[in-house]
């Protein structure tokens, strides 16, 4: 017999609940003095503190906030080694360049499973403590059909959002015939990892993929029943943000660089459900690493894109797992309002997966939720740096 928790005094909860299933993107939504009950893996009631019903085990919040769990749409944590010192250079004055990832791919490769699943699941348990309940996480540091294959086995030990990401740049034994290696992604390696996977990924940018070949690459993976998703527009202006949109791309990821028919294209693509739609997916960790300028999310914001924040966590351009930074991030540069920003890393997180069960709470959603030492949602920006996050619920568990 499931027990059921209730959680009583919340200061604020947020529920974002008319960002459930169906609804318009945008819907953050939040209860004062409120409580939550939740019965086995799913949110049973939500409503005022005064008409709390009775339950198993009660929880006093004692007036702090509680928030959906994060989710975080855009991972690379299957990986070997680190790059601190090509950080180190960056903020010595050294640009960001595509090139980078060959360095991580070497000591991927020579890696065994057991050292590449020590640090994923490292990574994964710093993404909970933070409150992450979902994470996405890619292949492509193998960039062989073994060592790409492994990477998503071993992401599906970890998460339901896998994404085959063998077009991450092509590497160094196939630097002379990039169409080769596209070949090779597109056949062979596709076959072996397709099985493991949900999404199939490019990096479509100058010193990766152009816009022909992750159109093959993406095409090739939707043949394979997989959903595509794209790095696009990070270095500089491209294609990629079109052809997510072309595609039906459930997001375009980065958008640092948009030309105005990219907006308009993402403003016309906004998901009108959840299992339609290119959501516009912002890594504010990406231009805190590389010292590149912030996206413009106002301007997506204010022509009605979907706008998600995920971490973009990966060795090379962010090294964090932290989603209340990137919060912090893009409310203090990117003027995203602080509502915004929480729902993007919410609800929008859950639309970029095209989850209809996470990133909100009400009736039926799963029992995901973050309470934090604060009274509010504001408290993510407004202490920066502050290990915020009291306690988790991951499928109405509490973790440690
Ligand atoms: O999202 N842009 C491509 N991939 C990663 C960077 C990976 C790396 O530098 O190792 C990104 O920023
Ligand atoms: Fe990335």
């Amino acid at each position: 017999m499931t027990r059921s928790v209730l959680i009583n005094r919340i200061g604020e909860l947020v529920t974002n609940a008319q960002g459930a299933p169906g609804a318009e993107p945008g819907g953050f939504a939040s209860i004062n003095d409120a409580a939550l009950v939740i019965e086995g893996d799913r949110i049973a009631w939500t409503g005022p503190s005064s008409r709390a019903p009775a339950a198993d085990d009660v929880v006093d919040a004692a007036g702090r906030a509680v928030l959906p769990g994060f989710v975080d749409s855009h991972a690379h944590l299957v990986f070997a080694g680190e790059r601190s010192a090509e950080f180190a250079a960056r903020m010595a004055g050294r640009g960001y360049a595509a090139g980078g990832i060959r360095s991580t791919v070497a000591a991927t490769r020579a890696a065994t499973d057991a050292e590449l699943r020590a640090g994923l699941r490292r990574l994964a348990a710093e993404m909970v403590a933070q409150g992450t309940t979902t994470f996405e996480c890619k292949s492509g540091y193998g960039l062989t059909v073994e060592d790409e294959a492994r990477s998503v086995a071993l992401a599906a030990e970890a998460t339901d959002e896998v994404t085959y990401l063998g077009a991450h740049v092509v590497p160094t034994e196939f630097e002379d015939d990039a169409g080769a290696y596209v070949d090779l992604v597109c056949g062979p390696m596709l076959d072996a990892c397709a099985p493991h996977a949900r999404w199939v990924d490019v990096f479509c940018e100058r010193g990766a993929f152009g816009v022909d070949e992750a159109r093959a690459v993406l095409t090739a993976g939707q043949a394979r029943g997989l959903i595509p998703r794209i790095h696009a527009s990070q270095l500089g202006p491209g294609q990629g943000v079109l052809l997510a949109v072309e595609l039906g791309a459930a997001s375009a990821d980065h958008c640092t660089f948009l030309t105005g028919a990219d907006v308009d294209a993402l403003a016309a693509a906004a998901p009108s459900s959840a299992s339609t739609g290119t959501v516009a997916t912002l890594l504010p960790g990406a231009e805190f690493g590389t010292r590149q300028p912030y996206p413009d999310a106002r301007r997506l914001l204010e022509a009605g894109a979907a706008v998600a924040l995920a971490t973009d966590c990966n060795p090379g351009s962010s090294y964090t797992s932290s989603m209340p930074f990137c919060i912090a991030l893009a409310v203090r540069d990117m003027h995203m309002t602080t509502s915004e920003a929480v729902w993007a890393a919410t609800a929008g997180g859950a639309l970029a997966l095209r989850r209809t069960d996470v990133g909100y709470l009400a009736p039926g959603a799963k029992a995901d939720l973050v309470m934090l030492d604060a009274p509010s949602h504001t408290y993510l920006a407004y202490r920066p740096g502050v290990p915020l996050v009291r306690a988790v619920w991951q499928s109405g568990t509490r973790r440690p």
